[in-house]
């Protein structure tokens, strides 16, 4: 596990994606901008940004170790010149689900709502990185970023229709979709 890297989603004028489409399918949507950068490490971030949302890639929490070496053996890395479609997900929990226990937010994750499960069905196409947000004080406990070829956008909004229907999803209480294409 690299070291933890410190990113910053900044939305504004500049940057190698542009913002397609906001959607919010919980909660209030981010303001409209025009195109987006994700900065990694110590990069400064434009005085004149729209919006920026920091955050921390970390070590894996829920994954259980035949489960790591599935998606190791499946998942691609980000930046594949194919992959020219992107979709920023910012998500935050309830208060209630981090009253929970690890073992039992596992349980709701994996053993109730199969994410892992689910989600490998979608590797190689969809290239993933999960961002940590709620211990640096942020509007969302999570940044999800995943990047995917356009013949694979389909794939990707049944992956998300998946997902949102499960049990984890209730726990889900402010959710933003921004999709993006270079
Ligand atoms: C967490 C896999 C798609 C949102 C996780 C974890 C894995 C995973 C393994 C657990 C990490 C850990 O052990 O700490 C996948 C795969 C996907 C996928 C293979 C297929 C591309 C998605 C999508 C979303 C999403 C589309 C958003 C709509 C999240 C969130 C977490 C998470 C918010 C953190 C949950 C928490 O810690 O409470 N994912 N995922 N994932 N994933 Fe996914």
């Amino acid at each position: 596990m690299p070291a933890p890297l410190p990113i910053a989603m900044v939305a504004g004028a500049e940057g190698p994606w542009r913002i397609t489409r906001i959607a919010a399918p919980i909660g209030a949507p981010l303001p409209a901008a025009g195109r987006l950068a994700m900065l990694e490490g110590a990069a400064p971030v434009p005085a004149d940004a729209a919006w920026c949302l920091r955050g921390v890639t970390s070590h894996i929490r829920y994954t259980v170790e035949a489960e790591r070496r599935r998606l190791a053996g499946m998942q691609a890395g980000l930046g594949r010149v194919e992959a020219t479609c992107a979709c920023l997900i910012p998500i935050r929990k309830t208060p209630a689900w981090w009253d929970l226990a690890q073992d039992a937010r596992r349980a709701i994750l994996e053993e109730q709502s199969r994410h892992i499960a689910i989600g490998l069905d979608y590797l190689p196409a969809v290239a993933r990185r999960l961002i940590h947000a709620r211990d640096l004080g942020e509007p969302f406990d999570f940044l999800t970023w995943f990047e995917y070829a356009p013949e694979h956008e389909a794939a990707f909004d049944h992956l998300l229709a998946r997902l949102r229907a499960t049990e984890e999803w209730r726990w889900v209480q402010h959710e933003v979709e921004v999709r993006l294409a270079r």
